[in-house]
């Protein structure tokens, strides 16, 4: 009796030290508990210390993830830098100039290089930076499934046609959500994101002057609030090229369901924000997200979670990028690829 107590027991022990079964191509929460179990609070401390010097990087870093994400799935391709023979997805108008927080990825890269080389990557350590900084703003936990592997491509163009503009209308989002396999739902969840941070006036001049021949102003915009808008961004657009306004008027440094309620009171400061009372379907998820600040925040952070599986390398796929910025000599990938711990991990994995 006693030695099948402890046959059972040692059974249990082995099915709770086991690895999870992983499925091929799949990414898994704790990934690198073995190979480099700092990682992500590396990435975590990075994050709150560059948070505590300018709150701004938080919106930076989750707008990052979702630029990253949507572009050749997330393989940190909006890292990388442009070369004599390339433009990167980084240098084309949805990127640059808004895009910020690269030198938080940087920081962050570094210090998880200098534990473990060779081990995390890069489209990695984007997950884990938007997910902190979605605590930080708006006190959302999630675990964030690991193991992506970095892209080697970067292109200009795809960045053009992935990533929606701040002009489309709601049948546009919903195709540009729909080519992710993220759905409608989704997208009104995840355009919550607009609670925080900040938008040039580029993004939304067209509602502010000159909107149709009848009407100076996009008629589903607040009047004083266009009003407040011509007043920080002047007509003339090359005097307000650097110029900034905060996306979310009632609580601009939370990420909560306060957009929502703009968006109902006609204070969603693009065409795409507004366009999300355009269609019934839309409309009815923002209510209910205005309505439940906890049920929105559960939303997404599984959304959240679903974008970060968007075409993954995982893996012999793709590789452990050394510098963000740029893909592996040949001659890395030789001399210290081959031998990464997270390499081994994900073949062990994988069988
Ligand atoms: C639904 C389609 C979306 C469109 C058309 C869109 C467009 C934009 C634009 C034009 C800006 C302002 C850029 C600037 O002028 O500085 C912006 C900012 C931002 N977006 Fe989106 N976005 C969308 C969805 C998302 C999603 C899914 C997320 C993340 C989950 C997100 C997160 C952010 C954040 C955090 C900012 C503020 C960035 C900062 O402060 O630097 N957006 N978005
Ligand atoms: C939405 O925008 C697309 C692209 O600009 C356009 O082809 C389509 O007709 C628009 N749909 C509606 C309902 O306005
Ligand atoms: C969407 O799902 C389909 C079917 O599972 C898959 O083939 C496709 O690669 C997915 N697309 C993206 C962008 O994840
Ligand atoms: C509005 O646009 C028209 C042409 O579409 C242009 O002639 C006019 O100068 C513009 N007005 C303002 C105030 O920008
Ligand atoms: C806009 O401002 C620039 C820089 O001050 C100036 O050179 C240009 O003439 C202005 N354009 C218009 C249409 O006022
Ligand atoms: C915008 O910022 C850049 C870089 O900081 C600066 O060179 C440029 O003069 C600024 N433009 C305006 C219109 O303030
Ligand atoms: C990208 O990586 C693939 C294999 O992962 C390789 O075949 C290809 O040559 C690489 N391309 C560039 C531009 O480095």
């Amino acid at each position: 009796m006693l030695s099948l107590m402890k046959l059972l027991s040692l059974f249990l022990l082995i099915i709770a030290v086991a690895p999870p079964p992983a499925v091929d191509g799949q990414l898994k929460v704790g990934f690198y508990s073995q190979s480099c179990p700092s990682a992500e609070s590396l990435v975590r401390q990075t994050v709150v210390s560059a948070y505590a010097n300018n709150p701004g990087v938080a919106a930076g870093l989750i707008r990052m993830f979702f630029h990253d994400c949507f572009v050749r799935g997330c393989d940190a391709s909006v890292l990388l830098d442009s070369t004599s023979s390339n433009k990167a997805e980084k240098d084309a108008p949805p990127n640059n100039p808004s895009l910020h927080g690269f030198g938080v990825i940087d920081a962050a890269k570094t210090a998880v290089e200098a534990r473990c080389p060779n081990t995390v990557s890069c489209a990695d350590i984007v997950a884990f930076a938007a997910r902190d900084s979605a605590f930080l703003t708006g006190n959302i936990f999630y675990d964030i499934p690991s193991g992506r592997r970095d892209g080697n491509i970067s292109l200009f163009n795809d960045a053009l046609t992935n990533l929606p503009s701040p002009l489309s209308n709601a049948s546009t989002l919903i195709k540009a959500f729909a080519a992710k396999n993220l759905t409608a739902d989704e997208l009104v969840t995840l355009s919550g994101a607009h609670s925080i941070g900040v938008s040039h006036c580029s993004s939304f001049r067209n509602r502010i002057y000159n909107f149709s021949s009848t009407s100076q102003t996009d008629p589903t915009l607040s009047p004083p609030y266009a009003a407040l808008l011509r007043c920080v961004c002047p007509f003339n657009s090359s005097l307000s090229g650097n110029t900034t306004v905060v996306m979310d008027l009632l609580t601009p440094g939370v990420l909560d369901n306060a957009y929502y309620l703009e968006v109902q009171l006609s204070l969603g400061l693009f065409t795409s924000d507004q366009a999300l009372l355009t269609q019934p379907s839309l409309s009815a998820a923002v209510n209910d997200n205005a309505g439940n600040g906890a049920g929105w925040a559960a939303k997404f952070a599984t959304a959240m979670v679903k974008m970060g599986n968007t075409e993954v390398k995982t893996g012999k796929q793709g590789e452990i990028r050394k510098n963000c910025h740029v893909v592996n000599t040949v001659s890395t990938l030789w001399n210290e690829g081959e031998e990464k711990e997270g390499e081994e991990e994900s073949l062990v994995a994988n069988m």
